[in-house]
């Protein structure tokens, strides 16, 4: 990153309307210097800015075909506008911020992946970086949860993580009225009984609803799992992204400086109080 205020332009080279209201941007920056020098973690995030109307955080989903993907929900006044935009758009883009997953620190364990929702997306990257380096790692065990099973963004890609040596992949879906094939209903809380791994040995990581992040916490200490373990990405409204503006304030964290990735026992004081 060179000036960490000032968004570089970059070109929507391609989208994917994944479904009627979520797009998979792939952007290039416009200087190829700047591209070079890109680096991310998985699990940081960029500022997206649309020229006159603002920011939002959006987490990187991965980097693919020299292109950085971004994977964002029209729900309001700028998410609409960045789904909408059409191939050769010019927007702003300034990141990465944030922290990232512990992938090191996985190394040797079971990695477990919780995830409700678009919180799908900010795990991508990481869940194909341990598949890449498939022996530094136990088992995985991969667990998301939709309403309706259309809702599933990547259907092809679960399918195949399936066929990835020792790696589990389970789905729920919470307002379907009969489980489609191979799938639960339920929310996906439901599925940590039933999934295989070693509570002992294990790192969670989760994304998505914060009432979900909630249940599974305890559904994960009550599989005997220690929260010392679990790791949990968190949204707050930003503006600065740089720990300045105190707008993501968490208590004593910031979720742009400190996050968005944070140890459970780091916040579980305040996050376990629904609506703080
Ligand atoms: C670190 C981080 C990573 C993120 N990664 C992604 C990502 O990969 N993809 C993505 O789509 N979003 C992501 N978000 C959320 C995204 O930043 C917000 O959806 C966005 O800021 C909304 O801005 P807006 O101006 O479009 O909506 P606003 O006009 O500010 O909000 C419009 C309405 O939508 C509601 N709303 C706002 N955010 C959300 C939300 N996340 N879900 C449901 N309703 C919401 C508001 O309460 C309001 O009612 C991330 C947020 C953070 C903090
Ligand atoms: S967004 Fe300004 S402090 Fe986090």
């Amino acid at each position: 990153m060179t000036d960490p205020w000032l968004p570089q332009t970059a070109v929507l080279v391609d989208k994917v309307m994944e479904t009627p209201e979520v797009a998979t941007l792939a952007l290039r920056f416009a200087d190829p210097e700047v591209q070079q020098r890109f680096r991310f973690d998985c699990g940081q995030f960029n500022m997206l800015y649309l020229y006159g109307l603002g920011e939002v955080p959006i987490s990187i989903m991965d980097f693919e075909d020299d292109c950085l993907l971004h994977t964002i929900r029209a729900v309001g006044r700028i998410s609409r506008p960045l789904v909408a935009l059409e191939p050769g758009a010019r927007l702003g883009l300034r990141g990465p911020y944030g922290n990232s997953w512990p992938l090191e620190e996985a190394k040797g364990r079971d990695v477990v992946f919780i995830t409700a929702g678009l919180g799908c997306a900010p795990v991508i990257a990481a869940i194909r970086r341990i598949i890449a380096d498939r022996g530094a790692y136990r088992r995985l065990v991969i667990m998301q949860g939709v309403k309706h099973r259309e809702d599933l963004l990547w259907q092809a890609q679960y399918d195949r993580w399936r066929e990835v040596p020792d790696c589990e992949v389970l789905l729920a879906a919470s307002e379907e009225k009969k489980a489609p094939f191979a799938w639960s209903l339920g929310m996906v809380t439901t599925l940590i009984d039933k999934a295989r791994f070693d509570p002992l040995n294990c790192t969670v990581m989760m994304c998505g609803p914060e009432p979900m992040m909630r249940a599974s916490m305890k559904a994960l200490a009550d599989n005997g799992v220690a929260l010392e373990n679990c790791y949990v990405s968190l949204e707050r409204n930003m503006q600065c992204a740089l720990g300045l503006c105190g707008h993501c304030q968490m208590g004593r964290p910031f979720v742009c400086k400190n996050g968005p990735i944070f140890k459970v026992p780091e916040i579980q004081d305040w996050f376990l109080l629904e609506g703080y």
